[in-house]
């Protein structure tokens, strides 16, 4: 057999390049990525920049953690793929039984996937089955918040609050009813962040009323919000009058742990935070697998799984669910999480970067908001800060703050979701193994970016 000779990227054309889906051939090239370490990313030409983000938060526990490596090796040398029909896996299990004891009562068990958008559907499937298993088949629509982000795949981007892509891909998806999200920074006039959280409740009990209670199937939400919203944290009553709304009508609540999970906010589910508004099920995905593995997880009640299973089992399954070396790798991701003590630092070094932010806060004139939970933050970015005045659309200033950020050896996450309808907003959400040093330098970079960007402004 011949061999095919790999081409050295120098090479290439770059015509096969996911880049080429994205942006225009005059586009800035965007550095290569060499090799990454702890919070440290170097492209080929030997830069060193700052992950400020964790990717789009995802590497939780940081790059190139050496036992969740070894874990990999370990298991691609014992076996790498066996399917649920015929084999059972002990990486699996172990990561079962891992997650559902963190997770705590009420969420015994684990249903494992390759990422955020899967385990939405999953969630929802799942639900779905049980209130049809149960009698309930009237019950089919799922409630989110917009703005909100569910994922990509149909079924996700159909309860995904998101103007801007329901135009292009609306007609391919049935669209879910939206209700507001409870944010606190920008209200709507005669509000404050109490009145509005009661105000954002209210209408999704109205909204829950108006669709029939006995269509409503469940309620999805990020309890921390991600990209969609930049890290709002609702208000604490938002969530226990919700839970309160959902069980008043029998419609199940569903936290999107996607982003939140797996440690980032400082416990292992950010539903801890809440005790008296524990969710019926959670997703979890990104912190999950850290970048080691596309892996997600749905966990559920026994007893909503059990009264599937005693009907002929969950209609639904996806190739690589539960795959024995992604479970390996989310094994030896959650036991560094563990053993390492990170949540317990994300809830420190969140405090502190807190702190710094809201240093560069007093003299910039563009940080708007700071808000978050944990390791799990963002920055709104604004023309004014006395009158929250959004940047105007055509300054596309998020994407700018990006680039002016990479020059300087800095990477931050993110998007105009929704077009900018909302706000405008940077996430800050390095990998929990940050410490003090790197919290200290990521918010002198963020200073310098923003003051640079300041300066274009003002020219
Ligand atoms: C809250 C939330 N849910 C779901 C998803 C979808 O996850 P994935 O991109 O892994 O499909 C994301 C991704 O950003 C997310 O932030």
């Amino acid at each position: 057999m011949t061999k095919m000779k790999m081409q050295t990227p120098s090479l290439c054309s770059g015509e096969g390049s996911i880049r080429r889906f994205y942006a225009p051939y005059d586009a800035i090239r965007l550095p290569t990525v060499a090799r990454a370490e702890g919070v440290y990313m170097w492209d080929t030409a030997g830069r060193r920049y700052i992950d400020a983000s964790s990717g789009p938060v995802v590497s939780n526990i940081g790059h190139g953690n050496r036992r969740v490596i070894e874990a990999m090796y370990e298991q691609a040398k014992k076996v790498t793929y066996a399917h649920r029909t015929v084999f059972e896996n002990e990486p699996n299990i172990l990561l079962g039984d891992l997650v559902t004891r963190l997770a705590g009562p009420g969420l015994e068990r684990a249903y494992f996937v390759s990422g955020g958008s899967e385990a939405t559907e999953t969630a929802i499937k799942l639900a779905r089955q049980y209130a049809v298993v149960r009698g309930d088949a009237a019950r089919w629509k799922v409630i989110s918040l917009d703005p909100g982000y569910h994922g990509a795949t149909l079924g996700a981007f159909a309860i995904s609050g998101d103007p801007q892509t329901q135009t292009v891909f609306g007609a391919l998806a049935r669209a879910m009813p939206k209700a507001p999200a409870p944010f606190r920074y920008r209200l709507p006039p005669n509000h404050d962040s109490d009145s509005y959280a009661r105000y954002c409740a209210a209408a999704l009990e109205e909204l829950i009323v108006r669709e029939g209670p006995q269509t409503v199937l469940a309620f999805m939400m990020e309890p921390v919000g991600g990209l969609a919203t930049g890290a709002l944290v609702a208000h604490d009553e938002y969530y226990r009058t919700v839970r309160e709304i959902c069980s008043r009508h029998g419609v199940l609540l569903i936290y999107d742990e996607v982003m939140s999970g797996a440690g980032r906010t400082g416990a292992f589910l950010a539903a801890h935070h809440w005790p008296n508004a524990r969710p019926d099920l959670v997703t979890l995905a990104k912190g999950i697998g850290a970048g080691y593995t596309p892996l997600g997880v749905v966990l559920a009640p026994s007893a909503m799984v059990d009264t599937v299973v005693g009907a002929g089992g969950f209609l639904h399954s996806y190739t690589y669910a539960a795959n024995p070396l992604s479970c390996a790798i989310g094994l030896a991701v959650v036991s560094e999480l563990i053993d390492q003590n990170l949540m317990a630092n994300a809830g420190a070094m969140g405090s502190r970067m807190r702190q710094r932010l809201e240093e560069l806060q007093a003299t910039s004139g563009i940080i708007g908001d700071i808000r978050g939970n944990g390791l799990l933050m963002a920055i709104e970015i604004v023309a004014n800060k006395e009158t929250k005045e959004m940047l105007p659309a055509e300054r596309q200033a998020v994407y700018r703050i990006v680039e002016l950020g990479i020059e300087r050896g800095l990477l931050l996450y993110s998007r105009r979701t929704a077009n900018g309808k909302f706000g405008e907003w940077l996430m800050i959400s390095p990998p929990l193994t940050v410490t003090d040093e790197e919290v200290d330098e990521i918010a002198r970079l963020i200073g310098e970016t923003l003051a640079a960007y300041e300066k274009e402004l003002a020219s």
